[in-house]
């Protein structure tokens, strides 16, 4: 018997890494996943492989209105997690406004929507699994708004958690340290990709890199285990408490 028979979970950013690994890892625990992402021919594979009436939906969620269809469509929804994002780098004084904004309506503004259009499926027992990332907690160069949406993630998911929990909802948040063999999207060229990978992989203490199963490992817990929640989950190698 697995740990999440029986449940339906909307996993977003489930296209690849670890929206992938973590709707892989819930759907051998039983659950039926809406992997939710917008290149569909890709989700499509990943539900075919995955099988257990696993399904991909394409939907943009920094679009409100294609998140509020996709969890009408749903009988309900046990579990959401919200992976879908990417990354923008670069000095503050140099990528205009307009980078930063466009990154927040998707990676921020995107899991509200999703929240927020999930509840009115959401019964007792269920659990939102929000994404933010270590730069709230460490310094990660050029890139301040990275790290406020990490910081507007962390504070939302405490907040929720209390203002959930009358329902008997609960509310985490996963944040990633230097998460490898992902395909996340960033906009280093070659030089300052290569530094950043290496500084990253410096700042872990661990001497082993993180992988997406990493995250669903965690995630698992955090699905299923009934006591805990407003916490955030630092999934890094010990890179914020160094
Ligand atoms: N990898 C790391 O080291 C790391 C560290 C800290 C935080 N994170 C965060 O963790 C999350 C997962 O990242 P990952 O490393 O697994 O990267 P990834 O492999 O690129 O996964 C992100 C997924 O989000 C989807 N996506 C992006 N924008 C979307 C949108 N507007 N609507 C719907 N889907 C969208 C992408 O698919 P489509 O392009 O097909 O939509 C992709 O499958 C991201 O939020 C990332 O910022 C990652």
């Amino acid at each position: 018997m697995g740990q999440l028979d029986g449940k339906i979970a909307v996993i977003t950013g489930a296209g690849s890494g670890i929206g992938l690994a973590v709707a892989e890892r819930f759907a051998e625990e039983g659950a039926e996943v809406v992997l939710v992402g917008r290149q569909k021919e890709r989700l499509d594979e990943a539900a075919a492989r995955i099988g257990g009436g696993a399904r991909g939906e394409s939907v943009d969620v920094g679009e409100e209105e294609q998140v509020r269809a996709l969890m009408e469509g749903l009988p309900r929804v046990d579990i959401l997690a919200t992976f879908a994002g990417k990354a923008v780098f670069g000095p503050v004084d140099e990528l205009p406004p307009s980078a930063w904004k466009d990154l927040f309506h998707s990676r921020f503004f995107g899991q509200i929507h999703a929240v927020h259009h999930a509840l009115p499926k959401m019964g007792k027992g269920s659990v939102i699994l929000l994404c933010s990332g270590i730069a709230d907690a460490a310094y990660v160069p050029d890139y301040a708004g990275g790290a406020a949406i990490c910081g507007a993630v962390n504070a939302m998911g405490k907040n929720l958690a209390v203002e959930l929990a009358p329902r008997e909802i609960r509310v985490n948040v996963l944040s990633p340290g230097f998460i490898i063999a992902t395909d996340i999207k960033f906009n280093l060229e070659d030089e300052k990709a290569i530094d950043f990978v290496k500084r990253s992989i410096a700042d872990t203490p661990l001497p082993y890199h993180g992988y997406p199963k990493d995250l669903a490992d965690a995630a698992l817990f955090l699905a299923t285990c009934n006591f805990v929640t407003g916490q955030v989950i630092e999934v890094d190698g010990g890179w914020t408490a160094a």
